[in-house]
């Protein structure tokens, strides 16, 4: 990259401080696809999700240090008599949240906690799909509710129908917040935010892996509320929202939006479930997903297909040890689907 006339009008510096010409479409394309009462002007653009989960983490806390968000959880310890804020979070059993301090409060597998523990934010880890586990575990300190919309890492599960919304009422009245983790269903389920399709309208979503189509770049959308609630500068980073990620970012919305790329994943997904239902293969135990997020859950173990499949030129992932994952790029068009049934089908038998 050409240095001179770059740092001479400043508007494409790769300094934080000053911002760039792609980083300002990037805000009006973020702007666009934020859900209309999330505020879009304050948004971090660090890289990574796990770095976006704790960017939402420290808001929480920053709101709470303020007395802005939730006022009344002053606490007075009955030993010492000290005062303080209390914050402690409720997160989903088999939710993933990402392995940086923060984010690991929130991820409930003890395989990345043990390691670490003990984890800086307090959590409770409760059933899935169930407002009322969450209901009967909040307490005087509980300040956020932190879920997928649908769980990934944990095998690929869908907000039944009600759940996001039940939860968001709960969490709008007893002053918690609700963050909303699409760091891996964002952009890929047949709209932006799967979260904001069920019905609901989150205090913070985070968002990273497709929006640059895989270009290291992250983004967290926070109420007009809580942005105003943050001293200038509290949630930067040295590389968050550099040209080159910013300009990978504008692209990708942009193609995502002109291609009809939304359209196509809600689409195409629909007809991958559709195919492996159809077969009803024995070796099968169920297939779920939304869009081009799709779990194929076996009654063996996944490795030994997953491998099949890749020496068929099929990359997928696992999610558990038997659950399929499928996270195919958003471009994928319908001979792609022809070709993955064909190889998933040769691997099966
Ligand atoms: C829902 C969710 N949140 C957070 C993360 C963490 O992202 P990263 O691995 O980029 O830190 C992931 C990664 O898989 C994820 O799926």
């Amino acid at each position: 990259m050409k240095s001179g006339p770059i740092a001479r009008d400043g508007t494409n510096s790769v300094l934080n401080l000053i911002g760039n010409t792609p980083l300002l479409s990037f805000r009006r394309l973020a702007a666009d696809v934020a859900p209309v009462e999330i505020y879009a002007k304050a948004e971090w653009y660090n890289p990574g999700g796990s770095v976006k989960d704790r960017a939402a983490l420290a808001m929480v806390r920053d709101g709470e240090r303020r007395g802005l968000l939730t006022p009344d959880k002053t606490l007075v310890d009955a030993t010492s008599g000290n005062t303080g804020i209390a914050y402690a979070m409720i997160a989903a059993e088999r939710g993933y949240h990402g392995r940086t301090l923060g984010a690991l409060s929130a991820t409930a597998d003890k395989k990345y906690r043990a390691p670490f523990e003990p984890l800086p934010i307090p959590s409770t880890h409760v059933a899935w799909n169930s407002p009322e586990a969450i209901e009967a575990e909040i307490n005087e300190g509980t300040s956020a509710i932190i879920l997928e919309p649908i769980q990934g890492e944990g095998g690929i599960h869908v907000a039944g129908p009600g759940y996001l919304p039940a939860v968001r009422e709960i969490a709008t009245r007893h002053k918690i917040l609700l963050i909303v983790d699409e760091i891996q269903s964002g952009f890929r389920t047949g709209a932006p935010f799967a979260s904001v399709a069920m019905g609901i309208t989150p205090d913070i979503i985070v968002t990273a892996k497709a929006i640059a189509n895989g270009f290291p770049i992250g983004l967290t959308l926070v109420t007009k509320e809580i942005s105003e609630s943050l001293p200038g500068g509290a949630h930067g980073s040295t590389f968050g929202g550099n040209p080159l990620a910013a300009r990978a970012a504008v692209e990708t919305l942009r193609i995502f939006r002109e291609d009809g790329l939304y359209e196509r994943a809600a689409t195409l997904g629909a007809e991958v479930v559709d195919r492996i239902e159809a077969l009803q293969h024995p070796g099968i135990r169920a297939v779920r997903g939304k869009g081009l997020m799709i779990g194929i859950e076996l009654k063996q173990k996944s490795t030994p297909v997953m491998r099949g499949l890749q020496e068929r030129g099929v990359l997928t992932l696992s999610a558990g040890s038997t659950v399929i994952r499928l996270l195919p790029p958003l471009i994928w068009e319908p001979a792609h689907v022809d070709e993955f049934m064909e190889a998933f089908e040769d691997v099966l038998s």
